[in-house]
């Protein structure tokens, strides 16, 4: 059964298109169809993440306005033919995407792939409610685990259920387990109750992500925690079973606590 995801967070740098791209990897390398829709009008940033912004012909407004065919405007990398990108515009502006003609777009994109991935624009404004009238099977909001993130994700999702959307699942991104682990960090688990959302993933904090976007190279194929959590949360994505890390809350056995290093101090500088 085909299924489109409307990927939603409150606030913008959260990791929403570093995600999306990466889960669109692991989905067409199980030898599922993967589509992403780059819905971020103006700022456009999936081509650039999996190398084909020198591909570009059309986009997603060029589709909505009629003057391309959708499958003129899909743009697949060349090693992994099962994953295609519907890039953004990058000078147009959200209201100039018609909602009715992007319902048609993601219900055509359903009727050829096996997940949709739409990769929206931060916020809860104008952007992101032009795409809210299609048809989505799932919703997901990213969020990082710290006060502001959560309180933008909580209008977020009321955005959505105002539509009356399938209510969101999350995907916390950004862990640190030391800092969970001495109480300084929330858990996922701790931000999944407070939004009062199903669990969906757990990305930790991972360097290999932001230096993997600087090379040039999908996180996907970097041997790190972040890859294997992305590949997880791919699986569960899927129809896996698979069960979630939960950073920094497991109890580690007594020898990794005598020897885990300390986390230094936060001092304030008095001014
Ligand atoms: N888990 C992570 N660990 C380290 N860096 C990350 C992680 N997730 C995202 N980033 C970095 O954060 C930055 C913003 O990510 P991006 O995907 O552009 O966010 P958004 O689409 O929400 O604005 C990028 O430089 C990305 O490499
Ligand atoms: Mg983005």
């Amino acid at each position: 059964m085909s299924k489109a995801w409307l990927i939603a967070s409150g606030k913008g740098g959260v990791g929403k298109s570093t995600i999306v791209s990466c889960l669109a990897v692991a989905l067409a390398r199980r030898g599922l169809n993967t589509c992403i829709v780059d819905a971020d009008i103006g700022l456009r940033d999936q081509d650039a993440l999996l190398g084909l912004e020198n591909r570009i012909v059309y986009d997603l407004v060029d589709v909505c306005n009629k003057d391309c065919r959708l499958q003129q405007a899909l743009i697949r990398p060349v090693d992994l033919p099962k994953l295609s990108l519907l890039p953004a515009a990058q000078f147009a502006r959200a209201k100039e995407l018609d909602p009715k003609a992007f319902r048609k777009i993601i219900a055509e994109l359903k009727a050829t792939h096996d997940h949709v991935l739409i990769d929206c624009p931060a916020g809860i404004e104008r952007g992101l409610r032009g795409l809210l009238s299609a048809e989505y099977d799932e919703t997901m909001i990213i969020c990082t685990p710290d006060d502001v993130c959560i309180r933008d994700a909580e209008r977020a999702v009321f955005t959505l259920e105002g539509k009356r959307l399938p209510r969101p699942s999350l995907i916390v991104n950004r862990l640190m387990p030391e800092l969970i682990q001495a109480g300084e960090m929330y858990s996922a688990q701790v931000v999944a109750q407070t939004l009062d959302l199903s669990l969906m993933g757990e990305v930790p904090e991972d360097r290999t992500i932001y230096r993997a976007q600087i090379g040039h190279f999908s996180p996907m194929d970097a041997d790190c925690e972040g890859q294997r959590a992305l590949a997880r949360i791919a699986g569960r994505m899927a129809g896996q079973a698979w069960a979630l890390p939960a950073y920094g809350t497991a109890s580690k056995p007594w020898y990794r606590r005598l020897f885990a290093p300390r986390i230094k101090e936060v001092k304030r500088i008095d001014r």
